[in-house]
């Protein structure tokens, strides 16, 4: 097998890799918070780049309700996380 074919391979291999990366990345799965008076109220309350410190209070470490352990370490809430829309409301 000369040198050009096992870069070919090596190329299609890599390829391969990167499409098989893309495809499965995460789908922006998003869950709803409450539509409540605490929650749209922290949503507003800050810039929404600092959205998580009033997220946090009750939703990191310490909080009345802290995120599982399994949930991403991310900050930006606002990227995945919105009030529920009112039944039958367009999303
Ligand atoms: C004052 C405390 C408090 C603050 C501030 C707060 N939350 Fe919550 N959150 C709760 C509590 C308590 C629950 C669970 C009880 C409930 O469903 O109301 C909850 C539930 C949730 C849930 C899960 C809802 C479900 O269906 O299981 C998400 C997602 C969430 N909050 C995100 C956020 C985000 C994003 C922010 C910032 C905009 C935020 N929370 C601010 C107290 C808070
Ligand atoms: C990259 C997307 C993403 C970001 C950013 C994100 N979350 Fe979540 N969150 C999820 C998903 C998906 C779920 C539902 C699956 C799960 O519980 O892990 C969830 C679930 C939750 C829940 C409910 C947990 C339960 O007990 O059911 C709370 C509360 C929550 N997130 C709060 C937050 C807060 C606060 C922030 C900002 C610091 C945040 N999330 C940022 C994707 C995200």
């Amino acid at each position: 097998m000369n040198i050009v074919t096992r870069n070919n391979i090596i190329g299609v291999v890599i390829a391969a890799v990167v499409l098989f990366v893309l495809f499965s990345a995460p789908q922006r799965v998003r869950k709803y918070y409450p539509n409540d008076e605490t929650h749209n109220t922290a949503a507003t309350s800050k810039s929404r780049r600092n959205m998580h410190e009033a997220c946090g209070v009750c939703h990191f470490e310490d909080g009345e309700y802290p995120i599982p352990e399994t949930h991403l370490k991310r900050t930006r809430c606002y990227g995945c996380h919105s009030a529920k829309p009112a039944e039958g409301a367009e999303e």
